[in-house]
């Protein structure tokens, strides 16, 4: 594995590797690399000829009163992981080339980005378009893996793909979760144990939601007033938002026909987790 932190060096190696016409996969990470992350590394190695992993804390995502400092960081061990897999490059690049003083172009998504997430991170998604462009145009990749488990962010990426003509796939790979239903995320390690076993109400209301879904209750007030209900009995756990959107406009829906996104973030203490499940009509 090449680890490569130059944005100079690592196009030019992007650049030989299109030439010998290698078809070129990417997974963009923060990082502290869990099985999440490493299910978007496998898809990469098996769909494209060459795989681009990018570590990369990216400030601009991060609130100034979010965990910007406090966020899991192991680069050693993320190292041994992708050795181990046999990624071909590691892009590390530093904060100072990606953002010298000098910066003051951002990428924004309208409307997409102000809504579930956006609402309580403002800037949040300015931050990760602008990223994920940024690290689009150093590594030129034919495609690029995301995880389902941030769903908006998903969205938000593929239609900045669109809108700006990319040349790039998206991918978007299913949430890996713990045995017991946790989905797995860097910031499962701030949960001590007590927080661990209260995290559980995320999954667990979704998966009364989709279960409601499938015995043909649509109406989605009544969806969201159980899971409420379900998150509401843990006394460790503050609702930021549940809602039922639709998949493309993110525009809550009062009646789930065809697809349709269930999505929540939840504070367990200080740690704020965010989960979903794609519903159909159909199901
Ligand atoms: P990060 O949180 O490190 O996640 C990197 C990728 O892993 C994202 O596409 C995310 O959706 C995926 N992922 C995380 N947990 C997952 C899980 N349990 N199952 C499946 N996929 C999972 O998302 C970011 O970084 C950043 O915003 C980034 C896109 C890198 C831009 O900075």
């Amino acid at each position: 594995m090449k680890i490569i932190s130059k944005i100079d060096t690592i196009k030019f190696a992007m650049r030989a590797n299109k030439s010998r016409g290698n078809i070129v996969g990417f997974v963009p990470t923060m990082g502290y690399l869990h099985e999440g992350h490493l299910s978007l590394v496998r898809a990469s190695l098996k769909k494209a000829d060459c795989t681009v992993v990018s570590v990369f804390v990216n400030p601009t995502q991060f609130g100034p009163k979010e965990d910007f400092k406090d966020y899991p960081r192991d680069i050693k061990r993320d190292m041994q992981f992708l050795e181990e897999m046999g990624v071909d490059f590691l892009f590390l690049p530093k904060e100072a080339e990606m953002y010298p003083q000098s910066y003051r172009t951002f990428v924004e998504v309208e409307n997409l980005q102000d809504k579930l997430c956006g609402r309580s991170r403002p800037g949040h998604f300015r931050g990760v378009c602008t990223v994920v462009l940024k690290l689009f145009n150093i590594v030129q990749p034919d495609i690029a893996f995301f995880g389902q488990k941030d769903a908006q962010q998903a969205i938000i990426l593929k239609r900045m793909v669109g809108d700006l003509n990319l040349d790039v796939r998206i991918e978007v790979m299913p949430i890996v979760r713990e045995k017991d239903g946790l989905a797995l995320s860097s910031r499962n390690i701030h949960l001590n144990r007590e927080e661990r076993q209260a995290a559980l109400c995320l999954s667990r209301s979704l998966q009364e939601a989709e279960r409601r879904v499938r015995s043909g209750e649509w109406r989605t007030s009544t969806l969201i007033e159980r899971m409420k209900g379900i998150i509401d009995e843990e006394s460790l756990a503050n609702i930021d938002y549940i809602a039922i959107v639709d998949t493309d406009s993110l525009e809550p829906i009062e009646e789930i026909q065809n697809e349709a996104l269930i999505a929540l973030a939840v504070f367990i203490g200080k740690v704020r987790l965010i989960d979903n499940v794609m519903v159909s009509e159909e199901e």
